[in-house]
């Protein structure tokens, strides 16, 4: 439906040049990041074919300081240094101002204190036109810059890297093997671990035995009904085994689509959805469900008990923020 060939501007890295005045080593270390990670592998190919397309923005090159400092001491005190405001803005301004009105596009703050990143979150992210991936360096970047560019705050997890280039990585390559055409073999990108909220099943190569270990004898079957069911079952196993949280998640979405499947014509839509594993419960409560379309993100609205059918506005749900919602009710 949308065009999300390409990314542009991944990173506005900088700060590196400051600590390699000192240390050169250090230098060498930072600017092979992005090369030894995204450009190799299925990443670079995928650059190559002009998939995808990843650029990196210096922060440095505006400053207006005369000494080429983007960085400051931090008012009221604290450790180390803040990256100003100016160079910021300006970086992003420049990447900006190349964007055309109408594409899709994101600014992501790259930092510990940002939503944790899902595969949820990746799926959504592969949905834009454009990603702009701002990275910090020392202990972070002046509030009011952050306040006027970003649209989102994202972790990689709870702990504190040294910036946020290795974040910045780890995202685009989570985004970027999502857009079609890069992983070369869709159907990978769909069955893997976190699609449809549940772990991979556990996978087996030749031989059928190895250390006394022998291949489950269904997946020598042939019979493709039966390999499927057990795929399945293996994946709620082990999701439940490993992951309790997700698969809480997984338990509350069928208990939703139990009740949709009471009304399976009315309902249909979402079923559908929840069976491709495209879907997010957002809220399931008050007799009602809103399930988001993690591909197109369209939210889907079901009331499965009209008697008591509040006025929406009333949720604490972010409705207001839905781009475009597919309201259910039809009673
Ligand atoms: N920058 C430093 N630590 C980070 C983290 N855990 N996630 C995202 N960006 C970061």
């Amino acid at each position: 439906m949308w065009l999300r060939d390409r990314w542009k501007y991944i990173c506005c890295r900088d700060c590196v040049k400051r600590r390699v005045d000192n240390e050169v080593s250090c230098f060498d270390a930072f600017s092979g990041y992005g090369d030894a990670g995204l450009m190799t592998s299925i990443t670079g190919r995928a650059v190559q074919q002009k998939k995808i397309d990843i650029d990196a923005v210096n922060i440095r090159d505006y400053t207006q300081d005369k000494h080429g400092r983007v960085d400051d001491y931090p008012y009221g005190g604290g450790a180390g240094m803040l990256m100003q405001a100016q160079p910021v803005y300006d970086a992003c301004q420049s990447v900006m101002e190349k964007i055309p009105q109408n594409k899709k596009k994101r600014v992501i703050y790259v930092t510990p204190q940002g939503i944790p990143f899902t595969q949820a979150k990746a799926r959504e992210l592969a949905a834009q036109d454009e990603l702009l991936l701002l990275c910090g360096h020392y202990e972070g970047i002046d509030e009011r810059v952050l306040e006027e560019v970003v649209t989102d705050y994202i972790s990689i997890g709870d702990y504190v890297l040294t910036g946020g280039e290795l974040a910045a990585m780890v995202i685009v390559d989570a985004v970027a093997r999502l857009v079609p055409g890069v992983l070369g073999n869709e159907q990978s990108a769909l069955t893997e671990s976190f699609h449809g909220e549940l772990l991979e099943h556990p996978q087996y190569s030749r031989p059928d035995v190895w250390h006394g270990k022998k291949v489950p004898e269904v997946l020598l079957s042939g019979n493709q009904k039966h390999i499927d069911a057990w795929k399945k079952e293996q994946s709620i196993l082990r999701t439940k085994e490993r992951r309790p949280d997700l698969y809480a998640r997984y338990v509350r979405l069928q208990e939703c689509r139990q009740l949709l499947m009471k009304q399976k014509l009315l309902h249909i839509d979402m079923i559908e959805l929840i069976n491709r594993g495209r879907a997010q419960l957002l809220y399931f409560g008050q007799g009602q469900i809103l399930l988001k379309d993690m591909e197109y993100e369209i939210y889907f609205h079901a009331c499965v008990d009209p008697s008591r059918f509040p006025d929406i506005r009333t949720w604490t749900l972010p409705v207001e923020k839905i781009p475009l919602a597919v309201l259910h009710q039809e009673e």
